[in-house]
């Protein structure tokens, strides 16, 4: 990989964090063949949570030193920073998440602390950046159209902290060509439906660039959360929709194999297991998914189970009436945080979910069983 001169001086400079982080492109670079480094908009930063990294992550972060070139964001972490003793969170668990997130706030990052950084000052199509959340990379690549690989949380900090990355994968034209055509004939009736097939089509299809022909214009809710599950189960990390996403027809789709998905079964789960907690908010829930709870929750009284919902700190702020109405039947709004990436679900044994992400994940981190349904059917659960 070429490096400028500038880079060259970087890559010895004095300063460790600099040194390491051109080290960490350079080596990447080299692995995928990149030509150079290009200049990204911004990082996005995911492995942040005290319950994944322990305490050699804790160090590390302490170890860094200098400043981000350029906007850095970070994924949620293991605990609502103002709510935690309410999630059931020890002390010294927050004390150890609080200082990897000053560290990081040390090196210039926003607490931003969500999955959903696309939804503030989103990059625009063709802007190159370096997000290292899973969803929020297929929904970039995807939905916004800009351009990223998936990286790690620790490419995506030196990424932050050079300003560049190198410049392969989906960065270039050439590997944003679909490489399937997933015809979906099957009537997707609700947000559940959509993360099922995603979580379906992820098993069958996974490090495809699927194109999907849908039948209905889907909500920029269901293609989050279809990006989501594909993600998490099939390594997606872009998808183009006819018709709907900004790439869909800068690619000729002739030839391509064909997958049909009236096939595939698209519905809900078996249900496995009488839920003790409903979580809400994988990725972390928009305006209008917080909406449409207030209105599937209107004079029903208080819930009869624990109600988790996860959303980004902003949003609570800038929907406060809305998120108090919500609160007013018992369900509980947190922020900086997921049931997925906090260690306050283990207090559980059975949780019931609408993502095909938390699917995917909760068994295998947090070691409880899943049901899954709609937001309909986790109210209807929740209120009997
Ligand atoms: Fe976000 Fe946590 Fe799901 S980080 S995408 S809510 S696993």
């Amino acid at each position: 990989m070429h490096l400028t001169k500038e880079e060259e001086k970087l890559l010895h400079s004095e300063d460790q964090t600099i040194r390491k982080s051109m080290e960490i492109l350079l080596a990447l670079g080299e692995i995928f063949d990149a030509d150079k480094l290009i200049e990204v908009k911004s990082v996005q930063i995911s492995g942040i949570s005290y319950q994944n990294i322990g305490d050699p992550g804790l160090e590390w972060f302490e170890s860094l030193s200098g400043r981000f070139a350029v906007r850095a964001m970070i994924n949620p972490a293991g605990m609502d920073l103002k709510r935690w003793r309410e999630m059931g969170i020890d002390e010294g668990f927050y004390r150890k998440q609080i200082r990897i997130i000053k560290a990081l706030l040390k090196l210039g990052a926003e607490q931003t602390l969500t999955c959903t950084p696309y939804y503030f000052d989103p990059p625009s199509l063709g802007d190159h950046v370096a997000w290292a959340e899973s969803n929020a990379v297929v929904y970039a690549n995807s939905i916004l159209g800009a351009r990223t690989n998936r990286e790690s949380g620790i490419s995506a900090l030196a990424a932050g902290i050079i300003g560049k990355t190198p410049n392969y994968g989906l960065h270039l034209d050439e590997n944003r060509k679909p490489t399937i055509l997933v015809d979906v004939k099957a009537e997707i009736e609700n947000e559940a439906q959509i993360s099922l097939l995603g979580y379906k089509i992820g098993e069958k299809i996974a490090d495809e660039v699927p194109y999907f022909r849908f039948r209905r214009k889907l909500s920029e809710d269901w293609l989050k959360l279809l990006g989501a599950s594909l993600a998490a189960k099939g390594n997606t990390a872009l998808f183009h929709v006819e018709n709907q996403t900004p790439e869909w027809d800068r690619f000729s789709i002739d030839g391509l194999e064909k997958l049909e998905v009236d096939k595939i079964e698209v519905k809900m789960e078996a249900e496995k297991c009488d839920p003790d907690l409903i979580a809400l908010g994988c990725p972390h829930l928009s305006e209008e998914e917080l909406e449409h709870l207030l209105n599937l929750i209107k004079d029903k009284g208080k819930v009869k189970k624990d109600f988790w919902v996860f959303t980004s700190r902003k949003l609570v702020e800038k929907m406060s009436d809305l998120v108090s109405k919500i609160e007013k039947c018992g369900i509980k709004v947190f922020s900086d945080t997921c049931m997925v990436v906090s260690p306050a679900t283990e207090n559980y044994e059975c949780v019931m979910v609408n993502s095909g992400k938390a699917l995917t994940y909760l068994p295998k981190l947090r070691k409880v069983d899943v049901r899954f349904g709609s937001m309909r059917e986790c109210v209807e659960l929740a209120f009997d």
